[in-house]
């Protein structure tokens, strides 16, 4: 595609009014017809509720289920004494389809406390709920480690033990060299807690048999894993695993994968031959899925005098569970946000007694951001120079690790706009040098956030009717990010067709096979997929390859009663075999190291906080962030999504922390009562940007990621105005009262 193509290409998706495509499906969410899993109800439906380990470790001796059984509408009690006949559907990370490994309810095995040891059937919820309360279990106990520092963890070196060239240490020039020769150095430990995803939407949903196939309806980001595990672990065709998960209330990384609980509950209705429905209820959630591991952090940071930056060493340890490693890449980012030419990374696991920890928005960018951000905020003052104004001057061309060029970087133009948004001139330098008029101490912070581009294989398929309607079917998942609002667009745009024309179809193995919509790499490779189908679909309507076409009459002229045109695209350099991954459900991203190039999006946030002088609670007043996602295919949801993540970034900067009680293990503020989300008296103005510039040399419609580098830099830039407004330096997450005092 030529320059002026592709500047068409853009142009035509820009004129794509906003009436009816501002966000599709908001109506339908907000007079709550919008259907998500656990919805719908079948006739005939049966109630599930599992009971859960109350120890840290050990082994189930006894069951006592009379009393559970006892309970009037009681069907089913599940358990390893029943020989379920489930395999193991594999972990995510390791060519399988669960978040973990560890399927319980096979062995009277307790890997961790609220790991799930029988499930209850009944007629009813309430039923249900009560036999769970009366399921007796005796264990025999072993000692178990639940915090990083606690005896009998292991540590492992990820080097050595996922020996994958892209979980290699990132190793570039000589760092520790380079940074005893510095003149000017940070060294500093840096701590993020664990977190939770805590989506609205419970995990749960409904497993149905329809002859031999088993139909599931629960909310998703890989419905075509839970297909695949599903088969894997009942030992049947994938083609009879049917799932569908159109709307999805928030995953976040939470619901990437097959959960424990859809197999039993699969097992519990073929025994009946009734629908079983499952919502878990929010404390199990905590127990039942994947969440943010702990992570620590060592920065050591070389520097000139001025500020420019020679060398940098990052060591991390993540928490892991005793049965998997989650692939950790914190010093992808860590790596590349600056012009650093001497870096040292080192990532290491620490088992732990827990379910295996998982994806959570900006997995390991969001820790990895506030360990650098504040660090370098560190050195900006070890240096005597603005913060903005030394990031500039570290900003790199190209990238430093493997010298390729990046498909686009923009962190500079982004850091100058927020600035110049933000009002940074006015900044007075000195900590505690700004007041608030009550008095208030107030801070102004800065960070920079780059997360990976990564893409996907995805088939898109185009209908298009003789009424000059067009349906896009694409194998991705909606989980409120806004995927179909610029699948819509991009249709519409394309062939200058109003919107309400446009439906898409997302979440359902029954139409085409799905991709993991995770990593922000959703919109980016579905509209790749969208954008060769549309070429495909002109052709059919023997349309000209661009301008607008009258959809309805070349459908007619065909003779048919629609024309449909199909595409599978990949990532840039991606081997075909990705196809079939994708196809089987499994996980195919390629990115962002791509032939010739390299592929991030960058954001740089901007965060004004008041800090009460008589007791330090931090207030955030005020964020400006501006991204670099290449061309923004549906602005009001990316707007949105930024906006989400500035929330997520005070939650993770002043509250989010999923304590655990190394007495009894597990995670014991397992609700939304103690595990605190910001609320909207704890948010303060947001103001959001976006750079625009497509990136076409990432791909044909310009467009990088957005959903996972929204969240970058929010929490260090938090962190360093605290600092600005009170001397005290934040070292761990989140921020407490007790660290500033
Ligand atoms: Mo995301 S944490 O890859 O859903």
């Amino acid at each position: 595609m030529t320059d002026a193509e592709t500047s068409r290409v853009s142009a035509r998706w820009e004129q794509v009014s906003d009436a009816g495509t501002r966000r599709v499906g908001a109506r339908e969410k907000v007079t709550g017809q919008a259907r998500y899993g656990a919805d719908h109800t079948p006739p005939g439906t049966a109630y599930a509720m599992p009971v859960v380990a109350t120890v840290g470790k050990g082994r189930v001796t006894a069951l006592d289920t009379a009393e559970a059984t006892a309970v009037p509408g009681v069907l089913l009690v599940l358990s390893h004494l029943d020989h379920l006949g489930i395999a193991p559907a594999g972990y995510l990370m390791a060519d399988g389809y669960a978040f973990q490994s560890l399927q319980p309810l096979l062995d009277d095995h307790v890997a961790y406390r609220g790991q799930p040891i029988a499930l209850v059937v009944a007629d009813t919820l309430v039923a249900a709920t009560e036999a769970a309360a009366r399921v007796r279990a005796t264990y025999e106990t072993e000692p178990f480690a639940v915090e990083l520092d606690a005896d009998g963890t292991e540590t492992v070196l990820q080097e050595e033990a996922l020996p994958l060239p892209f979980l290699a240490d990132v190793v570039v020039g000589d760092a520790d060299g380079a940074y005893e020769r510095s003149p000017l150095r940070v060294d500093a430990v840096y701590e993020a807690g664990p977190q939770h995803q805590v989506p609205m939407e419970l995990i749960g949903g409904v497993a149905e048999w329809r002859g031999d196939t088993l139909v599931v309806h629960e909310g998703s980001q890989s419905v075509g894993a839970l297909r695949g595990g599903l088969a894997r672990q009942l030992g049947i065709a994938p083609e009879n695993v049917e799932v569908v998960a159109p709307y999805v209330g928030g995953a976040f990384g939470q619901k990437n994968s097959l959960q424990p609980h859809l197999a039993p509950l699969a097992v519990a209705a073929r025994r009946l031959g009734r629908p079983v429905k499952l919502v878990l209820p929010r404390a199990h959630t905590f127990h039942a899925a994947s969440f943010r591991p702990v992570s620590r952090h060592r920065v050591r940071l070389g520097a000139d005098r001025s500020g420019r930056l020679l060398a940098a060493i990052h060591e991390v340890d993540q928490q892991a569970s005793r049965h998997d490693l989650l692939p950790a890449t914190y010093t992808e980012i860590t790596s590349r946000l600056y012009d650093i030419r001497n870096f040292r990374g080192r990532q290491r696991h620490v088992r732990t007694d827990t379910q295996t920890p998982g994806y959570m928005r900006a997995p390991f960018e969001h820790p990895a951001a506030f360990a650098l951000e504040s660090a370098v905020d560190e050195l900006a003052c070890a240096a005597g120079r603005d913060p903005v104004e030394l990031r500039l001057a570290n900003d790199a061309v190209a990238d430093p690790v493997t010298g390729k060029p990046f498909t686009s970087r923009h962190l500079a133009a982004c850091l100058r706009r927020g600035a110049e948004l933000f009002g940074w001139a006015g900044r007075s330098p000195d900590p505690g040098s700004m007041r608030a008029p009550d008095g208030a101490a107030v801070g102004w912070g800065v960070a920079a956030g780059a997360y990976p581009v990564m893409t996907v294989p995805v088939l898109a398929r185009l209908r298009a009717g003789a009424d000059g309607g067009v349906r896009v079917e694409v194998g991705g998942h909606e989980m409120g990010q806004g995927i179909t609002t610029a699948l819509v667009r991009a249709v519409a745009g394309d062939l200058g067709i109003g919107a309400d024309r446009v439906r898409a179809v997302v979440g359902d193995t029954r139409v085409v096979p799905h991709h993991l919509t995770a990593g922000a790499w959703g919109t980016n490779s579905s509209l790749l997929a969208v954008h060769a189908a549309l070429r495909e679909l002109r052709e059919r309507l023997k349309a000209p390859p661009e301008g607008p076409v009258d959809v309805a009459a070349a459908v007619r002229a065909s003779g048919a009663e629609e024309v449909v045109a199909e595409a599978v695209t990949r990532g840039p350099g991606q081997p075909p075999a990705a196809i079939d991954r994708m196809r089987a459900g499994l996980v195919a991203p390629a990115g962002p190291d791509f032939p010739g190039h390299v592929a991030f999006s960058f954001i740089a946030h901007f965060a004004e906080v008041r800090v009460d002088p008589a007791a330090p609670r931090v207030r955030v007043s005020r964020v400006v962030s501006v991204a670099d996602c290449g061309r923004v295919a549906s602005p009001v949801t990316a707007d949105a999504q930024v906006r989400g993540a500035v929330v997520w970034g005070i939650g993770a900067a002043l509250s989010e922390h999923s304590e655990v009680d190394p007495r009894y293990g597990g995670f014991v503020n397992a609700d939304l009562a103690d595990y605190v989300i910001p609320v909207n008296a704890d948010v303060g103005r947001i103001e959001v940007d976006f750079i625009g510039e497509p990136d076409f040399t990432l791909n044909p419609m310009g467009v990088k990621t957005l959903g996972e580098v929204a969240l970058v830099g929010v929490a260090p830039a938090i962190a360093n105005a605290v600092f600005h407004a009170t001397g005290r330096r934040p070292r761990r997450l989140p921020i407490r009262v007790e660290d500033l005092l």
